[in-house]
């Protein structure tokens, strides 16, 4: 992560702190958006790789982890952005509704195709495709939190305040990172910079445990022409965790010892989509880029 970056990222978080916000629509933590992209750097296609590469080396980038957070970086300074990081699916509805859900392309799911066909359009200035690399890359892997594929009349669980292993904090940012902080001990530091050593060994570490059938499974159907659908079974399949996991296994207040026996559950469940969402964000990119 560069440095200017990584100081706007923390001042835009101080600042929301400061203010006593809770940080609406963060996405996975920087270690989940690292480790996405790590599993997926492992599996590109020699070709896209290369190119891959040469667009990261425009902007002085070595490797796919370093820019894979900088739409949360951004999106203080273009707040328009903000709702492309989740799709409010209502937690009782059966799945997803285009016009319900995603009013003018505002969300998560349209937003997967549309900066798939941009990165993919060689016509395309090299600024432009640059910035849908690094759009792609974040929002493949937050379509597969469950928390962003949802909302209970709580701004996808923002409002559901609870303490977890002694933290004051939210569902919603459990999800983000506190259930990976736990599993993984992958600490960000106070400038939001994050240690990329231990989390690419985790990302090795993870990636090993996905077997060939997952990995069938899991991007059976993805190409460049069907993209939209491939996104939209991502947030429906998010959407059921998020009410029979990240909900249902949430007990009613008070809660009191409850985390250690809810980390069992759920971080299995974020493990999966932590995964899923590396080899599916390969997949997008092989398809996207792949001749
Ligand atoms: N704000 C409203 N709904 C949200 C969600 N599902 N995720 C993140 N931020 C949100
Ligand atoms: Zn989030
Ligand atoms: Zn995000």
């Amino acid at each position: 992560m560069r440095r200017r970056f990584r100081h706007r990222l923390a001042r835009v978080l101080c600042l929301a702190a400061g203010l006593g916000l809770s940080f609406a629509a963060q996405a996975w933590g920087p270690q989940g958006h690292a480790l996405i992209a790590d599993i997926a750097a492992a599996h590109l296609q020699p070709a896209v790789r290369a190119e891959v590469s040469s667009l990261l080396a425009a902007e002085g980038h070595h490797r796919l982890d370093e820019i894979a957070s900088w739409p949360d970086a951004i999106r203080h300074d273009r707040p328009r952005t903000g709702r492309w990081h989740y799709v409010d699916i209502p937690l009782d509805a059966a799945g997803y509704k285009a016009s319900r859900d995603c009013p003018h392309d505002h969300c998560v799911v349209a937003r997967i195709p549309y900066f798939a066909h941009i990165l993919g359009d060689r016509s395309a200035s090299q600024r432009q495709r640059i910035e849908a690399l690094k759009f792609l890359v974040h929002f493949v892997g937050d379509v597969q939190q469950p928390m962003h594929a949802e909302d209970h009349d709580d701004k996808g669980g923002n409002d559901v305040r609870l303490s977890y292993f002694g933290h004051r904090t939210n569902l919603h940012r459990i999800w983000d990172s506190g259930i990976v902080d736990h599993a993984l001990d992958l600490h960000v530091r106070s400038d939001y910079s994050i240690d990329y050593g231990p989390t690419r060994a985790a990302a090795i570490r993870l990636d090993r445990q996905i077997t060939p059938r997952e990995r069938e499974q899991w991007t059976r159907g993805i190409n460049s022409r069907h993209l939209n659908a491939a996104a939209i079974r991502w947030a429906n399949q998010a959407h059921r965790l998020a009410r029979r996991v990240a909900y249902g296994d949430l007990p009613a207040p008070p809660r009191r010892h409850w985390s250690e026996t809810y980390q069992q559950q759920a971080w299995p469940v974020v493990r999966r989509q932590l995964e899923r969402g590396g080899v599916r964000l390969a997949a997008v990119l092989n398809t996207t880029l792949g001749r």
